[in-house]
């Protein structure tokens, strides 16, 4: 029987705040196959995380198959928008959300993980975050698109540089990007289209990089409409889990699960070979290149009858 058996495995994902969101579910299918689980949590809301995780609200998606519990090793404060101490600013240092947690920059983070578990062995990139990502391109200011570059694709770039050290040979990495990144997406603003076409670019220079240096594999999945707290905050998530199911070659809901077990996959060693690869999982609707509901197709067809 072939199947994904990570045992003696250790992974990073980095992005969990609840359970509804990509960084859950590919937590969870890593976990069912047996690998240790360390999570980055960002820092203002880690203590609604690790509160509702005690209280037990998470306790129905915690299942696994095997009737046991998902559990995580640690889970580290996380702010991937600053590398190091000195780069955080004096009002977010001081902010309430902040004021209680230390070490939560990247490379604090790496020394911590390093400090407590020595090594690891995949690392899973689920985050991403744009502060006017409600405004079209065209009204985004030039501190909104920086701060969408920042948060959502530099961050993979430095986390890479600093967890790659602590990586053993034939480890691999991943993150989460949509297809806004190479078709237009209206809607998609506030930079993060521009966000994940530098991710997606990224994947590749990296996976030469890291390859050829650390014999690491990298790889992005582009992944289709979830229902997640981030996607929520954009605004019109439930109008695009309806095209996508009016409009992409499988008309059946996509499953957050469905991208945990491909995400699995690609880390896996059944995926040694695969290094650089964008990889969609999202029913197969970058394939299309027609709206097959649009009402003037429609139309045209009737008028054709
Ligand atoms: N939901 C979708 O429709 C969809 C589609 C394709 C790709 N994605 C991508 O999947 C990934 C996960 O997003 P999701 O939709 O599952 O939502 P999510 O809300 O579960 O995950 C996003 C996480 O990013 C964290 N975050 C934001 N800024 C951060 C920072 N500076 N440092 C550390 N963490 C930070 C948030 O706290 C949150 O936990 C993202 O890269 C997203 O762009 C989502």
């Amino acid at each position: 029987m072939l199947a994904i058996n990570l045992k003696g495995k250790r992974v990073f994902v980095a992005g969990i705040g609840d359970d509804q969101g990509y960084g859950w579910a590919i937590a969870k299918a890593l976990a069912e196959a047996g690998a240790e689980v360390l999570i980055g949590t960002w820092t203002p809301i880690l203590k609604i995380f690790t509160t509702s995780w005690a209280n037990g609200k998470f306790d129905e998606s915690r299942q696994l198959s095997n009737g046991s519990m998902f559990e995580y090793k640690k889970v580290y404060s996380l702010d991937a928008a600053y590398d190091k101490p000195e780069d955080v600013p004096q009002e977010v240092r001081e902010n309430k959300r902040y004021a209680d947690s230390a070490g939560y920059t990247i490379s604090e983070v790496a020394a911590a993980v390093a400090k407590d578990f020595g090594t690891i062995d995949y690392f899973v990139h689920s985050l991403a975050n744009a502060p006017e990502v409600k405004k079209p391109l065209l009204e985004t200011s030039r501190q909104g698109y920086l701060a969408a570059l920042n948060a959502s694709s530099y961050s993979f770039v430095s986390l890479l540089a600093h967890f790659a050290p602590i990586m053993n040979p034939d480890g691999a990495a991943l993150s989460l990007t949509y297809l806004a990144s190479e078709r237009a997406i209206p809607g998609y603003g506030g930079g993060m289209s521009s966000a994940k076409a530098a991710l997606e670019s990224d994947t590749r220079t990296l996976a030469w990089e890291v390859g050829r240096k650390y014999g690491i594999r990298v790889n992005v999945i582009s992944a289709g409409p979830l229902r997640s707290r981030a996607a929520r905050a954009i605004g019109f998530i439930d109008s695009m889990l309806e095209y996508s199911k009016a409009n992409a070659p499988l008309v059946k809901d996509l499953t957050a699960e469905e991208v945990g077990t491909s995400a699995a996959f690609l880390l896996s060693p059944l995926a040694s070979a695969i290094t650089g690869a964008t990889l969609y999982v999202d029913n197969g609707m970058h394939a299309m290149g027609m709206a097959v509901d649009s009402e003037a197709l429609l139309k045209s067809q009737a008028a054709t009858v």
